[in-house]
């Protein structure tokens, strides 16, 4: 039976260029599309930019454009991202389109109609000098708990705090500077509490459609024991913005999140009608899939107001929503202001291949949300050893003979277990990257090619290439050896689809789909000569695809930051990543937040620890929780602020050894740069004579001198 499948990506802000972030999304879903297709099942593949709210109109503004131009502008330079990756979207649109216009608009009416919609009058930060309603993002002042100035809306960087906006002490508007005013104003809800939508989203939820750390997170929520609660959600922003205008309600438009996944439809209908395909008719046939990939910090809006919307405005809702991790690099969380995120466009432009880049991401994802880190070295044997040197090889070690001596033909010897194994496997593979577990599908995969290099290695056709009277034993080996090859080619398609056409090509034969699987090359067919496939990595090229400049200093987490509003009048959000007390030495404490995580010596040994001496403990103006540490590690003199306030007098620190960790990326912070970590336990028990729990500075035993390693 031929599934009817309509699969989309998230839509990205169109306020900037695609991240290694997007690009990992793209890939995920690209390679399940592609597997789908291959089975044969029809495919609509969809993307648009999210082009509204108020972040696009303000840049525009700063830009001294029109916020359509800017969207037009950041439009204009998708596609060489998604052709250079070899993302096969069949269409690319935006939401500032009249589909989305028209559709958002017949959304929102028939949840009028069915009384899922309501006003209230809401109090909040205007700006008297822009003249428009602030988002918390736009709002900074002093701490209420530290008195640290500068602190956004939501909570302090300084000493942690979490609070509202209409707490902070001086607010002032960051677009004006003027001090914001308390204005209230009449909004619209859609009411996600009515105990419809709440019986709804408890059945769609528990459908198993979704992954189950999804379908819980979502039960929490719906049960409000999550950690925000389910609130109606306020649809409505007042002019200015940048937006949908909201029927029969002048001076309103929908908040962004309201149109966003309209945009999904807006996508495909745009599509549809370029295609001659019965936009209508394809969503309702019940025989239609609709799916979304989505990143885990959007899972509240698509698996809660998403499928609601739909359904009580009488349109297909969603089958599945697969949820992905966060990549991160070298175990940092992603963020170009600080330089560890790598850019795909430099990766493209400095020549690296791009399936490279697929083949790493697909093998190290499965179908949890898990974060996935983009390592170098890693990345480097990945390609090197499995792509090339597992895969790749069976075609560069067995071809030539075959053009040489026998003029690129085929023969077929006797009954090969190899190749019937290969050819057995192809049920299984089909189910693994069904279930998106691609890291499961590759590491499978590898495994039979290392039996065809076991089975080419054993049968040495260079041997026999020089024993006279062996010339048909050579034909068939190297025949055989390019029937395996042809169907690993098969299995890796998915993922590897440009690799896969060229070698289609060498190949001569029509392009590969699963079924294919069932047969073999005929006897007697003609191959074409084999050019070199791949080309290994070059470490050169990571070297340059990391030497970017570090950029401003972090603004971590505002987007975060504004979706948290959202939803919850209370404020409370799971979007919104819950500060954390930043490490002694201001490190952002990424990615080792699952902290049984086992790693190889070699991955500890590139944390390079030295013996420091503090040389000189100072206070922070304006840091409650830091101190700023001069440290000696022999050869050289590195700053560190460390969060150690709360258990050291600065006083009593100077001169003593302690550890730090010399190669951390240095990091800019509000007091200046910080280059490196020191180390120090603590933790949720009170220390050895009961005291709270505290930080307890490590040191070495006596002896030791600055600049030793430890190791
Ligand atoms: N515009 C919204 C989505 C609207 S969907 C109707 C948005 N845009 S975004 O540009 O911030 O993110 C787009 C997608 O990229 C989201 O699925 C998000 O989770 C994903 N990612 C953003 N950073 C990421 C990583 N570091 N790693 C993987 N995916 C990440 O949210
Ligand atoms: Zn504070």
């Amino acid at each position: 039976m031929k599934r009817k499948l309509f699969v989309t990506t998230a839509l990205p802000y169109a306020n900037g260029s695609f991240h290694i972030g997007h690009i990992m999304e793209y890939i995920q879903a690209d390679v399940w599309v592609r597997f789908q297709r291959m089975q044969g099942n029809e495919v609509h593949f969809v993307c648009a930019d999210d082009a509204h709210g108020a972040p696009i109109m303000l840049k525009a503004e700063a830009e001294g454009v029109t916020p359509q131009q800017l969207v037009r502008r950041i439009g204009a330079e998708r596609k060489q991202y998604l052709d250079g990756f070899h993302i096969g979207f069949d269409n690319w649109h935006s939401t500032d389109s009249p589909e989305n216009t028209e559709l958002s608009q017949d959304i929102y009416r028939k949840l009028r109609a069915a009384g899922l919609t309501y006003t209230k009058p809401v109090e909040q930060f205007y700006d008297p000098v822009k003249g428009m309603f602030l988002a918390d993002r736009y709002i900074k002042g002093e701490c209420p708990k530290c008195g640290a100035k500068d602190q956004y809306g939501d909570a302090c960087e300084v000493c942690s705090s979490v609070y509202s906006p209409t707490d902070l002490k001086n607010p002032y508007s960051t677009l004006s500077g003027a001090a914001p005013e308390l204005k209230t104003s009449e909004h619209y809800f859609f009411k996600l509490s009515d105990p419809k939508c709440v019986a709804f989203l408890r059945e769609w939820t528990g459908n198993d459609r979704l992954q189950s750390q999804v379908a819980n997170k979502a039960k929490e929520w719906l049960e409000g024991k999550g950690d925000r609660e389910l609130g109606d959600w306020d649809i409505s922003r007042d002019a200015p913005y940048f937006g949908i205008p909201i029927p029969d309600a002048p001076g309103k438009y929908f908040y962004v999140w309201l149109d966003a996944p309209i945009g999904y439809l807006a996508s495909f209908k745009n599509y549809c009608a370029k295609k001659g395909i019965d936009f209508e008719g394809f969503l309702a046939d019940p025989q239609t899939e609709q799916v979304h990939f989505i990143g885990k910090d959007i899972i509240y809006f698509h698996t809660l107001f998403w499928p609601a919307m739909l359904k009580f405005a009488g349109y297909k809702i969603p089958n599945n929503v697969y949820v992905h991790g966060f990549i991160t690099v070298s175990g940092a969380k992603m963020s170009k202001s600080r330089g560890t995120g790598i850019s795909p466009l430099r990766y493209l432009e400095i020549g690296m291949n791009p399936e490279w880049l697929r083949y790493y991401i697909a093998a190290k994802l499965n179908a949890n949300v898990e974060d996935l880190d983009f390592n170098p070295d890693d990345f480097v044997a990945r390609v090197n050893s499995d792509l090339i040197g597992k895969y790749i090889n069976i075609a560069s070690r067995c071809a030539g003979f075959l053009s040489k001596r026998f003029s690129g033909t085929i023969r077929i010897g006797g009954q090969n277990a190899i190749i019937g194994k290969l050819q057995a496997s192809a049920a299984e593979i089909a189910r693994i990257y069904e279930s998106r577990d691609f890291g499961r599908a590759l590491r499978e995969i590898m495994a039979l090619a290392d039996e065809v290099n076991a089975h080419v290695d054993r049968a040495k056709p260079w041997e026999l290439a020089k024993q006279p009277g062996e010339e048909d034993r050579l034909h068939t080996v190297c025949s055989e050896a390019i029937q395996m090859f042809r169907l690993l080619t098969l299995y890796l398609k998915p993922t590897l689809p440009r690799l896969a056409a060229e070698v289609e090509n060498f190949l001569g034969i029509a392009p590969l789909s699963w079924s294919d699987a069932g047969s073999l090359l005929p006897d007697g067919h003609r191959i074409n000569d084999y050019k070199h496939l791949m080309a290994r990595v070059d470490e050169k090229q990571l070297d340059a695809l990391f030497d970017i400049p570090p950029v401003e200093p972090a603004k971590a987490q505002k987007k975060t930051a504004e979706t948290a509003k959202i939803g919850s009048q209370s404020g409370s959000s799971s979007h919104r990543p819950s500060p954390q007390p930043s490490p002694p030495g201001g490190g952002e404490g990424a990615a080792s937040a699952s902290g049984a995580t086992m790693i190889s010596i070699d991955e500890f040994a590139k944390v390079d620890l030295r013996v420091a001496k503090i040389v000189k403990a100072e206070h922070v103006d304006g840091a409650d929780k830091l101190l700023k540490l001069t440290l000696d590690i022999g050869s050289e003199q590195r700053t560190v602020f460390a969060g150690i306030k709360s258990a050291y007098d600065p006083a009593t620190l100077e001169g003593r050894l302690t550890i730090m960790v010399a190669n951390l990326a240095p990091r800019k912070m509000k007091f200046g740069l910080s280059q490196g970590m020191v180390l120090a336990a603590s933790g949720d028990q009170k220390g050895a004579s009961g005291e709270a729990p505290g930080i307890f500075l490590l040191a070495p035993d006596s002896g030791a001198l600055p600049g030793m390693k430890v190791k």
